[in-house]
């Protein structure tokens, strides 16, 4: 049987990771997978989440399946934390699941249950694996425009022009925050105007959220989304707490869809719940129970948001650091673009050939289409990158 098999593509960014690792330069900087590091490079476990589990250690007396959809301690936290009160609850149908990655697959097949024939729209461009999953499960997609090569921003006029394009019942994947890979973000006005559209349209809008309070700050980064589910009769938010809350590898996540009544919400659900037992049956637990110990306990609450701003605000540091530094080498403001970008990422605009000089020159490894994870660097390591981009041409 297993004679049949035939290698699947590689996930770039999971390749990227490997080559650096293998890598035995110790001048070499990893600006690849979106990891937050601080100054020193270490990954740290937040303060928050260390007491959290330190509580849970003591105090949890049972390991017993929890529900299908999860602890619901947990997802009326997570609503809390992403929807505010933009959508009454009794419209909001939500199951925990294994990171965003796992809310994104839970999404796709939901819309496969209930609307085999649309077409997934993605941002062109977006995160690797939304087209891989797609691709998997053997769905239908289409790109939209939302970069602009030469100025680093949202090409928005190319945008509305390709979300005319959509068809009624058709699915358009919009970034909550903090667009990944571009770093570029839409204004408030301008998916005010997105959303007009998607209503005429009558498609349905999916978010994506995994870099909440990674941007502007947790409320500001959650506006959109809200301003979305507002606006809409039925949207899908598939929700991260991977970066946020640091605990990547617990696989911590939600998947929330908003439904027009309670009628329909109860159908949801029990839809979702079914999903998840086909798929992995309960969700993880541990990372949802320190999510919601944290989320309803004021003091850790205010720890963690305030560690969450401290990294929000060294990530925009060397954003700016970066910027000037670029400024000051080209004595043009052309790179002006990666401190107005915000999240983890900007896509910085070298070619394949340049990026690779960069790895081989330089040690400094970036995704292929010039992604670089902000957070990998430090004020060490911002110059050599500066210098290396000017020496490639960039
Ligand atoms: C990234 O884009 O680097 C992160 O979302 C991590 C991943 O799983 O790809």
């Amino acid at each position: 049987m297993l004679e049949n098999l035939t290698a699947q593509p590689a996930d770039k960014i999971l390749a990227l990771m490997a080559a650096y690792k293998a890598d035995p330069r110790n001048e070499k900087v990893d600006l690849g997978v979106g990891v937050y590091k601080d100054a020193s490079g270490n990954t740290p476990v937040m303060r928050a989440v260390k007491e959290a589990e330190r509580r849970i250690l003591a105090d949890q007396s049972s390991k017993a399946y929890t529900g299908l959809a999860g602890d619901p301690a947990f997802g009326k936290a997570m609503r809390d934390l992403v929807l505010g009160d933009a959508v009454p609850s009794e419209r909001i149908a939500a199951v925990a699941t294994p990171g965003g990655t796992g809310a994104i697959r839970q999404s796709l097949e939901l819309i496969r249950l209930a609307a085999p024939n649309a077409t997934v729209w993605l941002s062109n461009p977006t995160w690797p694996n939304h087209p891989s999953i797609l691709k998997y499960l053997g769905m239908k997609m289409a790109k939209y425009t939302y970069f602009d090569n030469a100025t680093r921003e949202v090409d928005f006029d190319g945008m509305l022009t390709d979300l005319r394009k959509v068809a009624e019942g058709d699915v358009v994947l919009l970034h909550g925050c903090c667009h990944n890979p571009t770093g570029a973000n839409l204004t408030y006005d301008q998916m005010s105007q997105v959303i007009g559209i998607l209503q005429e349209k009558r498609a349905v809008p999916l978010i994506d959220i995994a870099y909440q309070g990674f941007g502007d700050g947790l409320n500001d980064d959650a506006q959109i989304t809200r301003l979305i589910a507002r606006s809409f009769e039925n949207c899908l938010i598939a929700a991260s707490c991977s970066k946020n809350f640091g605990i990547y590898r617990e696989r911590t996540g939600i998947l929330m869809a908003v439904a027009k009544d309670a009628d329909q919400q109860a159908l949801t659900q029990q839809t979702l719940a079914f999903l998840n037992r086909q798929n992995y049956s309960f969700p993880p637990d541990h990372g949802a129970r320190v999510v919601s110990t944290i989320l309803t306990d004021p003091a850790l609450r205010a720890d963690w948001e305030a560690e969450l701003e401290e990294t929000r605000n060294g990530m925009l540091a060397l954003r700016q650091q970066l910027a000037d530094e670029l400024k000051r080498l080209t004595n043009s403001d052309r790179f002006d673009f990666i401190a107005h970008h915000r999240g983890m990422f900007s896509r910085i605009g070298a070619t394949p050939q340049q990026v690779e000089e960069m790895r081989d020159k330089h040690g400094i490894y970036m995704v292929g289409d010039s992604r670089i994870n902000v957070a990998g660097l430090n004020a060490e390591t911002v110059p050599v990158l500066a210098r290396a981009i000017v020496a490639a041409g960039v």
